[in-house]
């Protein structure tokens, strides 16, 4: 028997080692521990995209996730591949989280989550003299008002608690604008001035709050915006994306699972002393230093 076997054979016989020995060279192998095993996370816009991407990471460190969308089908998915992974339990939600009911429904199936993530979809594109104050209304309750609703239900516990860890999901237009996404600039900055100030009244209970700024991932979002942009120009949607990614450093767009990734490290224990930040993942397309 060859020393390999043996060591094999040993570990197979202790359950907690051969557990480790599966969690590091059958899942991929596990150099840091995010110490998230056993917490409960809120994450909206999560069937597809960047929201799944997010989820799916914090499964696999072992945080029993509850997903949000509006299509019970795409969740019904979703939840399937993430107990595939067989590391955490999944709750799915289907609810509008831009509506105060939609909201009611995600709280009632997990109220008091110790991460919570929040995301909808990006508001239409066009010239700001089209947009009417209903467009505007609507833009403003998806990507400002319902995080901010969501964090004033869920932070009092995480105070409570000692430890609670808040991930926005905004645009790299916060750093950017983009001309015909007046709407998106317009709501994310503001979510990202109030959710500044409340990251430093928290600061000292173990609450953090950060945001995301994805830059281009290739989701189906980015495809819709690019096959629009292309048909806008005349030119041919494949043509298009391959001008797209040569204006990205990284010559790639970015996966949601690496967006995920990065999710799950602003969520971990390790990382009480970062809020209040504005994390630009876009494969370095912006041009500035800071
Ligand atoms: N992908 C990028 O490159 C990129 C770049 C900059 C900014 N962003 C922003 O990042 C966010 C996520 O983008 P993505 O690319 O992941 O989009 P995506 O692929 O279209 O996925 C959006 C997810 O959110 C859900 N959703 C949308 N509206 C919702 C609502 N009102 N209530 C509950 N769930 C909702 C969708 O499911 P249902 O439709 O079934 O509800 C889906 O699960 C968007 O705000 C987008 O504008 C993305």
């Amino acid at each position: 028997m060859s020393s390999v076997t043996l060591i094999l054979k040993f570990a197979q016989s202790m359950p907690q080692l051969w557990g480790e020995f599966q969690n590091r060279h059958t899942r991929g192998a596990k150099t840091v521990d995010l110490h998230l095993h056993g917490k409960r996370a809120l994450i909206c816009g999560a069937s597809r995209g960047l929201g799944y991407g997010c989820a799916e990471a914090l499964a696999r460190e072992g945080v029993a996730v509850t997903l949000v969308a509006r299509r019970q089908e795409d969740l019904d998915q979703a939840r399937a591949k993430i107990e595939a992974l067989g590391s955490a339990p999944v709750q799915i939600v289907a609810a509008d989280i831009a509506t105060a009911e939609g909201r009611a429904a995600a709280l009632a199936v997990c109220p008091t989550p110790d991460i919570l993530v929040t995301n909808a979809g990006g508001p239409k594109p066009g010239d700001f003299r089209n947009f009417t104050r209903e467009d505007w209304i609507a833009a403003l309750d998806a990507n400002m008002l319902s995080a901010i609703d969501l964090i004033k239900s869920t932070i009092d516990a995480m105070i409570a608690a000692r430890f609670g860890r808040i991930v926005n999901i905004t645009s790299g237009a916060v750093k950017s604008p983009i001309g015909v996404l007046g709407l998106s600039n317009g709501a994310r900055a503001g979510l990202t001035g109030f959710v500044g100030g409340l990251a430093r009244e928290v600061a000292a209970h173990n609450v953090t709050i950060n945001n995301l700024l994805p830059g281009q991932f290739d989701t189906e979002r980015l495809k819709t915006t690019h096959a629009a942009a292309a048909a806008a120009r005349g030119m041919e949607t494949d043509a298009y994306r391959k001008a797209a990614i040569g204006m990205i450093p990284a010559r790639r767009f970015g996966d949601p699972a690496e967006f995920g990734a990065a999710c799950a490290f602003l969520c971990s224990a390790q990382t009480g002393f970062i809020t209040g930040q504005n994390i630009l993942l876009d494969g370095g397309q912006f041009p500035g230093l800071l």
